[in-house]
């Protein structure tokens, strides 16, 4: 892609706008977005995900930017379109990345952002930047604290709070200094109705997938603290969270580190890449965290503000999850046919096949499922699944 991905962009070019470049954004032509990414070029694409392409871009006036081309199937009709992306463009916040604006021109619907010079945390552990090992123990540190404080924005702060139904790698985005922005939140919205969990792409997301979401379809906040117990183990690691082992059977990121974390072996769990260059009791502490939150139950797992005091060393009043240093990890097992459906490979990374653009759900029968979540009434767990 040449030089132009090389360097870090923060100026702040709109016209009309406030005079903080954070809060900023604009509606864009698609004759200018077309223009930006010479023509939505092969060459100019940063990645393909779940709901549409990545372009990288440079407007007229010098602003460098990643478009996120939705696919047209998805897409909603463009009033309703225009207020979700309003909402979502008013979210702010240090660690997430915010949208830079929108285009909703006749059947086109994209999404601007600024343009992040280090790409995703999943180019680092697992692409392109894996061997240079730029991510150093403080980095990952950094990154875990960073994009907890980001969900916690989203979950307790923002109104209405927002699950963000994606938390993976690839959606934790990396600014020139390293600091983690996490992206794609609140992206179920810009979809229609009842369509948005199903057109989740199993490959790449499985792995982060709460059970309860990934079976029975059951959304809430604790699916992403889900999904960040994963996230933090693989930050630690450097392990994909579904693997192919030889011979082809898969096996999660849990199912690895469960009898490391029963036998005390935390030292084991560390990302050989590090060289034995780690802190030690903030390993411990990520480990236990990352426990805490891939609980299979959703009502044990901690809150993300929970999480995010946890992961900085404080402990949590009033007991609970803070005193339970005693350190277990029960990993959970996806149904066979879920895991039949993941197409986690290393010969597949990367690549992108369309006619794998199905949902878990899309591609079960939900009501022949037996739901093990389903609570009686007056049951407080029943609210939160
Ligand atoms: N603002 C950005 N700056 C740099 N790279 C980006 C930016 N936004 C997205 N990317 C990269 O582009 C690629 C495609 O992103 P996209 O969000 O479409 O897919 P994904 O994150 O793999 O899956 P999902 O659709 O579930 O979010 C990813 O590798 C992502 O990290
Ligand atoms: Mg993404």
């Amino acid at each position: 892609m040449g030089s132009s991905l090389s360097c870090c962009v923060s100026d702040q070019v709109e016209e009309g706008m406030s005079s903080s470049s954070d809060s900023s954004w604009r509606i864009f032509t698609y004759k200018e977005l077309h223009t930006a990414t010479n023509g939505f070029s092969e060459e100019k694409k940063l990645g393909e995900g779940g709901f549409g392409s990545v372009y990288f871009g440079k407007t007229s006036d010098g602003l460098q930017i990643a478009v996120k081309k939705l696919k047209s199937m998805n897409s909603k009709a463009e009033m309703e379109f225009a207020v979700e992306v309003e909402v979502l463009g008013r979210v702010r916040h240090k660690n997430l990345l915010g949208l830079r604006g929108y285009c909703a021109d006749a059947d086109q619907r994209l999404i601007v952002y600024d343009y992040m010079p280090n790409l995703s945390l999943l180019s680092h552990l697992h692409g392109q930047y894996a061997t240079d090992v730029k991510l150093d123990w403080k980095r990952r540190m950094k990154i875990a604290i960073g994009s907890a404080e980001g969900l916690v924005y989203l979950h307790h702060e923002v109104s209405p709070h927002i699950i963000h139904r994606d938390v993976k790698a690839s959606n934790v985005l990396l600014n020139s200094n390293f600091e983690p922005l996490v992206a794609d939140f609140g992206f179920a919205k810009l979809i229609p109705e009842g369509v948005s969990h199903m057109t989740t792409r199993v490959k790449g997301t499985l792995g982060y997938l709460a059970p309860e979401y990934a079976m029975w379809g059951k959304v809430s906040e604790s699916c992403d603290v889900y999904s960040f117990g994963i996230l933090l183990l693989e930050l630690v690691t450097g392990r994909k969270p579904i693997e192919r082992l030889p011979g082809g059977v898969r096996r999660t990121i849990t199912e690895w580190a469960e009898p490391l974390i029963a036998n005390g072996k935390f030292k084991d769990l560390v990302d050989p890449k590090l060289g034995g260059i780690f802190d030690e009791i903030q390993l411990k502490r990520t480990i236990h965290v990352a426990s805490l939150c891939v609980q299979s139950e959703p009502a044990s797992r901690p809150k993300m503000k929970e999480v995010a005091e946890l992961l900085k060393g404080y402990e949590i009043k009033g007991g609970g999850i803070g005193n339970a240093m005693k350190m277990r990890l029960k990993s959970v097992k996806y149904e066979e046919n879920l895991m039949a459906l993941d197409q986690t490979s290393d010969e597949d990374e990367g690549k992108y096949d369309e006619s794998s653009a199905y949902g878990v759900f899309g591609a079960m029968n939900l009501q022949n499922m037996p739901d093990p979540y389903k609570r009686t009434k007056g049951d407080r767990r029943g609210k939160r699944g």
